[in-house]
């Protein structure tokens, strides 16, 4: 049987949105495979329960585990990664299972200069409060605002990345959040799907704000961990595995859009969890 060293990494989202944390493990981590799972069936994760979600994520890494034999998770939805980072730890303790949040909030405490951050993110994950628990597990003093915008998840599996409607549907969600005095100036991006939209927000937000997204971070977190349990790998790498659970057409024709070309259909496998 081959090294576990040499297995894939598992990474999910609900949709293309983890497509932003796939590219820097990309980066990050050159010499290692990965599976990742589009749940394209039951997107939005944001606007579904508690219990549903921890549901998906659970049946997602049994499925990893069972035919991908993972050798760790990265969770790449910030609404999966508030819900069930912690049962899926519980579940699967011999892996390694990484969320998106502490590391983004990590990135956040170092940025703001005056103590106050914004989160943009999902109805679920603002309703979790997990951003303002990891903002004050780092800094009790720092105040959190958070808005949810579940209408810009859309956008992106949509493709709308830029033009009017996103600029106003940008406007209508970031104004009450930064409009008077003692404005957050730093903005996190709290869901997977939102760096995709991060030039225009920054465009409407200007050069004052600071906006932060979980990606990079998230990889260096996974390449420590790796290397903390020897779990690097010691082969070239797979090219990556694409696995959804609804037909794959439209995640091949958006996420070429992202990934800057076109994705081989052959890598790209509809299954069922
Ligand atoms: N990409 C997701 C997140 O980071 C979820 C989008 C959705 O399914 O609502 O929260």
């Amino acid at each position: 049987m081959a090294s576990l060293n040499d297995a894939p990494i598992g990474v999910f989202d609900s949709g293309i949105g983890g497509l932003t944390v796939l590219n820097a493990l990309w980066q990050t981590l050159p010499q290692e495979s990965f599976v990742y799972l589009a749940d394209t069936a039951r997107i939005p994760y944001g606007t579904k329960s508690r219990e549903a979600v921890i549901q998906y994520a659970q049946q997602i890494c049994r499925q990893f585990i069972r035919h991908h034999r993972i050798k760790a998770l990265v969770i790449a939805c910030n609404t999966a990664s508030a819900h069930a980072l912690t049962t899926l730890q519980q579940e699967f303790s011999d892996i390694p299972v990484l969320g998106v949040i502490t590391p983004s909030a990590m990135a956040a405490v170092n940025a703001t200069r005056n103590q106050h951050i914004a989160v943009i993110a999902t109805e679920g994950a603002v309703r979790s409060r997990a951003y303002e628990e990891a903002i004050a597990a780092l800094d009790k003093k720092i105040r959190v605002s958070s808005e949810a915008c579940q209408l810009l998840v859309s956008l992106v599996e949509e493709g709308w990345l830029e033009g009017d409607i996103t600029d106003s549907i940008i406007q209508r969600y970031l104004q009450p959040l930064f409009n008077g005095n003692n404005t957050p100036d730093t903005l996190v991006l709290g869901c997977t799907h939102f760096p995709l939209l991060k030039p225009r927000i920054e465009n409407y937000l200007g050069k004052n704000v600071v906006v932060i997204d979980s990606a990079s971070n998230v990889a260096k977190e996974t390449r420590h961990l790796l290397e903390q349990r020897q779990l690097l790998s010691t082969e070239h790498s797979k090219p990556t595995q694409f696995l959804v659970t609804d037909s794959p057409q439209r995640f091949i024709a958006t996420a070429g859009i992202f990934l800057g070309n076109s994705l081989d259909e052959s890598k790209v496998q509809h299954i069922s969890v």
